[in-house]
């Protein structure tokens, strides 16, 4: 049966930010991304500034506006740095549009064709949780660096090499309490996703706090869009601290998968970045738990890299901390071995982790209301 709403894949992810030139810099240096593609005054565009930054199939524009009432100015103050637009190739931009649109989705970007002297681009978004817009791209037979009004950027590589990080693994939202199911149902009626994975708040707690997760496909299992939401516990969970500091639902972290996560990391902490640390104890019955990881546990507990398995095989990830002040966007990197899970045999200690964080920011508090 055809697929009702192709997507080809996920074209790009654009971040808003307080100050794109910067942010280009972190994520040129410590992601290993190379930039290609420019935007701002110098290119003719007089209200805000991109950089486009790739790596493998990874493609990221970071923007930020360059009047108050941008756009991106009005997310970045409102929200802090974070992702602001989910932009998936389909083969009919305009069509893709109407359809979601008539299945009960919210414009966000009326539809627009831009040209070049490299062919044509159309483009449409619709509204999704918070802020957050899924735009649809078409990109035809467009030669440009990356769209209309976009000038290529050569001799941009990352200055200290690439990481190794090769794709979007997966992209989770975190929204209010009670809504998870409001944005499973709107990525199934408007493009439809399917549920792949659940996990109940049984399957997801500590001792402190609780939280709920469907984990949301494309109709070609390319695409992979995590839904979370709080749940009962003691405390303020990690996903109520992150809506407090992001002002409401968005994304919560980015997984990028890589072929070799020990090279990937080993290379990302040497410029810099930042990872959940894990506590010893966690590796004493890993060997048990994955034994396909048992020679390696070594390496594993020195860079801080988790493993779990299911039927399928096995799968390695680690998180960073948040990449921006506010406890809000993070990053994982994930090499999978066959298994198409979450790591759900981490999800305790890798929340515990988020705890002791959240605890030395001083928002690991009493719950208010149950
Ligand atoms: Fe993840």
């Amino acid at each position: 049966m055809a697929d009702p709403f192709p997507i080809r894949r996920l074209d790009h992810l654009e971040l808003y930010v307080g100050n794109a030139r910067q942010a280009a810099a972190y994520y040129r240096h410590a992601f290993g991304f190379r930039a290609t593609a420019y935007r701002g005054l110098e290119t003719g565009c007089r209200e805000a500034t991109s950089y486009v930054l790739e790596g493998g199939e990874i493609r990221l524009v970071l923007t930020s506006g360059l009047a108050p009432g941008h756009a991106a100015a009005r997310f970045a103050h409102a929200h802090g740095d974070g992702v602001a637009v989910l932009a998936l190739e389909v083969p009919d931009a305009f069509r893709g549009f109407a359809e979601a649109c008539r299945r009960g989705a919210a414009a966000a970007e009326e539809p627009v064709e831009e040209r070049d002297e490299h062919g044509a681009l159309r483009s449409a978004a619709i509204r999704a949780y918070g802020d957050t817009v899924i735009r649809f791209v078409e990109r035809g037979g467009y030669r440009g660096a990356f769209a209309p009004g976009f000038e290529a950027r050569a001799g941009n590589g990352p200055p200290a090499g690439a990481v190794g990080l090769a794709a979007v693994d997966h992209v989770v939202a975190n929204v209010e309490r009670g809504q998870m199911n409001r944005w499973v149902r709107f990525l199934a009626e408007t493009m439809g996703f399917s549920e792949l994975l659940h996990f109940d708040d049984e399957a997801i707690s500590t001792e402190y706090s609780a939280l709920m997760s469907k984990v949301m496909q494309d109709g070609a299992g390319r695409i992979k869009f995590p839904i979370n939401e709080p749940a009962s516990g003691r405390r303020k969970s990690q996903v109520a601290e992150y809506l407090d500091y992001f002002g409401g639902p968005g994304v919560q972290h980015v997984a990028f998968a890589t072929d070799d996560i020990v090279d990937t990391v080993s290379r990302m902490r040497a410029r810099g970045v930042e990872f959940l640390s894990v506590p010893a104890a966690y590796y004493d019955d890993l060997a048990a738990r994955v034994p396909a990881v048992g020679e390696r546990i070594g390496e594993l507990a020195r860079l801080g890299i988790l493993a779990d398995r299911d039927e399928d095989g096995h799968l390695l990830q680690v998180f960073t901390q948040p990449v921006q002040d506010r406890p809000t966007l993070f990053y994982e990197v994930i090499e999978r071995r066959g298994s198409g899970g979450f790591g759900q045999g981490n999800f305790k200690s890798l929340f515990e982790a988020l705890e002791r964080e959240q605890a030395r920011r001083g928002n690991l508090v009493e719950a208010v209301a149950s």
